[in-house]
């Protein structure tokens, strides 16, 4: 298995600082990865675990007040492992929208409201790439567009001419003008209709099997999960607590925070909607000691209180971090 972006231990903290008061929210605390090449990996977990701090690191963009603490960051360029965290600015600067793309949450704001799309993907392609006229821009977006299935007539109207599941595509068809071999992508289906979310998820997969790249998709939904990846994490308080390949986790999911995750999912025939898990995420910036999840865990026992379990592996490609695994 080709792994083609791994993180180490990765920790990113929001520093705070107010009044002479210090306060470290612990959103990445400590993060092991690695992502395959070719596939779509999920990550998914509760509001506030840290999921979209995670999606920052990875593309290490990290802005006061989120600092990197420690760990490393390692993306396959070339066949070769480049430490991104040592690299200069100018070099992250290259490889960001050429190696590794980025869509935002709530990622309507990347175009601009008073501009028609077209500038933007001119403005894009004139910040990346040297040397080409707009009429070459123009060929680059149509063709781009054309082969995402996407209509070029997008090029020519304002962003609120669109509706949200044609802007979202439009976004996405933005950050991967340049063939990125990794995209991040952040709740891309979130606040969409269930038309528009399946168009939006056709899109992905599209681009992932055309261009044979990785994405990385952080959605709370594990009904989108199931439908998209082929992998993935599952994140609670700044920490991976389960891995593996999607159908296993769900025909066998063992962190007892997972099988919660699956039980909440609607099914078919549902009269009520069901319910979700009693109680909600710790604060990242005094999580409970030993497991984050054992005040919220049905089979906590003493230990789960003072230490905090490593991973176990389940098998080759499973792992989870819970004593009853053990
Ligand atoms: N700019 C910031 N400054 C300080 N704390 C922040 C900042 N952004 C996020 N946080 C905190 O970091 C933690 C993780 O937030 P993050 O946005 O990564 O979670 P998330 O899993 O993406 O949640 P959601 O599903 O709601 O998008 C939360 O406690 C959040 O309050
Ligand atoms: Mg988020």
């Amino acid at each position: 298995m080709d792994i083609v972006l791994k993180t180490e231990n990765l920790k990113t903290f929001y520093v705070l600082e107010s009044m002479g008061e210090k306060k470290v929210v612990q959103a990445v605390n400590g993060v092991d990865l690695n992502i395959p090449r070719n596939e779509i990996f999920g990550i998914a977990g509760e509001s506030g675990c840290g999921k979209s701090t995670l999606l920052k690191a990875l593309l290490a963009s990290l802005e006061p007040p989120l600092q990197l603490i420690d760990g490393k960051l390692l993306y396959l360029v070339d066949g070769e492992y480049l430490d991104v965290f040592s690299l200069s600015d100018d070099k992250i600067k290259e490889l960001r929208w050429s190696y590794i793309s980025y869509i935002p949450q709530g990622s309507m704001h990347v175009l601009n409201p008073v501009k028609k799309i077209k500038e933007t993907f001119f403005e894009f392609l004139e910040s990346h790439t040297k040397r080409k006229d707009r009429s070459e821009y123009l060929n680059l977006a149509n063709e781009h567009l054309k082969e995402l299935g996407l209509p070029s007539r997008v090029l020519d109207v304002y962003p609120h001419q669109l509706s949200g599941g044609m802007r979202q595509r439009t976004v996405i068809a933005l950050a991967t003008l340049l063939r990125p071999r990794v995209i991040l992508a952040d709740e891309p289906t979130t606040a969409l209709d269930v038309v528009a979310q399946r168009a939006v998820i056709q899109l992905l997969k599209r681009i992932q099997k055309e261009f044979q790249n990785t994405i990385i998709m952080v959605t709370h939904d594990m009904g989108i999960h199931a439908q998209v990846t082929t992998r993935m994490a599952i994140m609670y308080a700044g920490k991976i607590v389960e891995e593996g390949p999607t159908d296993e986790l769900f025909a066998k999911p063992i962190h007892p925070y997972t099988k919660h995750l699956i039980q909440s999912l609607p099914k078919i025939g549902d009269k009520e909607p069901r319910e979700g898990i009693p109680g909600s995420p710790p604060s990242l910036v005094s999580p409970p000691p030993g497991c984050a999840f054992h005040p919220r865990c049905p089979y906590a026992f003493e230990r789960c209180k003072v230490e905090s379990p490593e991973f176990v592996k389940i098998n080759q490609n499973h792992r989870v971090a819970c004593f009853l695994a053990d």
